[in-house]
């Protein structure tokens, strides 16, 4: 609310001259700008601009680092420094039938770590990890912050969503920055995740940044930029962070939706799975509990034993989950399959997850619902070779009304050819703290 009596220090107007004509803005300039926005007293158009000029000009670290300090001090900030055991907690950029929290929280908390995951719902075409699990019977996904305590106390992991008091200035900038074509500024989404995720209290962090058609950032170059820009400001910000560049030009795994990730997931914590979701699993999972003290930790035999699943179970018991019970299913499906003998040599992240959107399984609204049981089956992935008439992925929902939308997304978006592709690893970089 803005306060009329009130002498500001500052000009909005000068603020973005600044950065409009490539200069730096100085550091109270810059905190009054963010509070300002959040007191209501900087107009929605003045900040849109400075957004724009940040954009085209950049900031450099220590301007990134001011912001990102700005932004927390917008709200509330958590700690967990009571608990008495090491915090840890994993951000990724979003992409296809990523489920990797599912399995990765519980998988690390075995280890006598505690996991503070503040997640969010999906909105187009990456799915949100709440979402997910709120497709198993009972599941509860707000908590207050008394509770969320308690169960990292007890189970070690907790995901459940994030608050509104974690840095309200970004919630007002995202919503800005989505409808004036600035979302894509790196110094912006980098002050945005992180000003949330050091808000939350973590002692360690490590980041998933994907690249790829499926992900916020296509490009490697510009995930990598996006990246070291984090990890820098989570150092700076007394965080130890790092951050793993992986790939997303095909879908992880194969199920895309909701209830089916799920099921993936614990497929996972029984020490099954596909090859991809459990590679990415256990580098997360070595990353962050190197980063809590623990680098020879033997993830694979957590995930073997039953160590893992056993922190599963009691984590969405926790949340009144039943993680015995039933899972939704499609009532209709529809199968496509291989029309000729080969290899398959793509299938395209972007699509598959704009189908599995289309399908219910995401939202295009934040205020709508998803269809849990929705989502695409695959049943091969690139390098796997198949036969003709052999099924290379179903579609379903709970009716057929959105199946021929589906597969519109789909068409020329997987392709068979006579050469298996090179299969590369999931995680194609580290990145730690030095570089800038
Ligand atoms: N996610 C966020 O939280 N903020 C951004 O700016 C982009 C992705």
């Amino acid at each position: 609310m803005t306060d009329s009596s009130r002498v500001e220090p500052f000009d909005a107007v000068d603020v973005i001259r600044t950065k409009r004509d490539g200069g730096r803005v100085p550091e109270d300039a810059l905190r009054w700008m963010i509070d300002a926005y959040t007191r209501e007293y900087v107009a929605d158009s003045q900040m849109a601009a400075f957004a724009m000029a940040v954009l085209l000009n950049g900031m450099d670290r220590d301007e990134i680092r001011v912001m990102t300090d700005a932004m927390i001090a917008s709200g509330e900030r958590m700690s967990f420094a009571g608990l008495g055991k090491p915090t840890v907690d994993k951000h990724s950029t979003g992409g296809v039938g990523d489920k990797i929290t599912l399995p990765l929280a519980p998988l690390v908390a075995a280890f006598g770590v505690a996991v503070p995951q503040l997640s969010g719902r999906g909105l187009g075409h990456t799915g949100g990890t709440l979402d997910k699990l709120e497709s198993i019977p009972g599941w509860r996904a707000a908590l207050s912050n008394d509770e969320m305590t308690a169960q990292l106390r007890d189970v070690g992991a907790v995901i459940c969503a994030a608050g509104s008091g974690l840095a309200p200035a970004d919630k007002r900038l995202y919503a800005l920055r989505d409808v004036t074509g600035t979302v894509e500024a790196i110094p912006l989404i980098a002050s945005s995740i992180m000003s949330k995720k050091i808000a939350e209290g973590t002692d360690a962090l490590v980041l998933d940044v994907k690249f790829g058609s499926g992900a916020f950032m296509r490009d490697y170059d510009r995930a990598r930029q996006l990246a070291e820009t984090m990890v820098a400001l989570g150092t700076d910000s007394g965080v130890k962070t790092t951050a793993l560049l992986t790939d997303m030009n095909t879908p992880l795994g194969l199920a895309i939706g909701n209830a089916n990730e799920v099921r993936e997931s614990v497929e996972v914590l029984a020490g099954g799975g596909p090859a991809d979701v459990v590679e990415l699993t256990v580098a997360l999972a070595r990353e962050m509990l190197a980063l809590a003290g623990q680098p020879d930790a033997d993830v694979e035999a957590a995930l073997r034993d039953g160590r893992a699943m056993d922190a599963w179970r009691r984590m969405i018991t926790a949340q009144d989950g039943d993680p015995d019970a039933t899972l939704p299913t499609p009532n209709e499906t529809h199968t496509v399959v291989a029309p000729r003998d080969g290899f398959v040599t793509r299938i395209d992240a972007l699509s598959f997850g704009v189908a599995a959107w289309r399908l219910g399984a995401g939202r295009a609204r934040a205020e709508d619902p998803v269809l849990h049981s929705a989502g695409i089956d695959l049943h091969a992935k690139p390098g796997d070779r198949v036969a003709a008439g052999q099924p290379l992925f179903t579609i379903g929902g709970p009716d057929d009304t959105r199946f021929a939308r589906a597969l519109e997304s789909l068409e020329g978006e997987w392709e068979i050819g006579d050469d298996a592709p090179v299969r590369e690893s999931i995680v194609r970089e580290r990145i730690k703290a030095g570089g800038y």
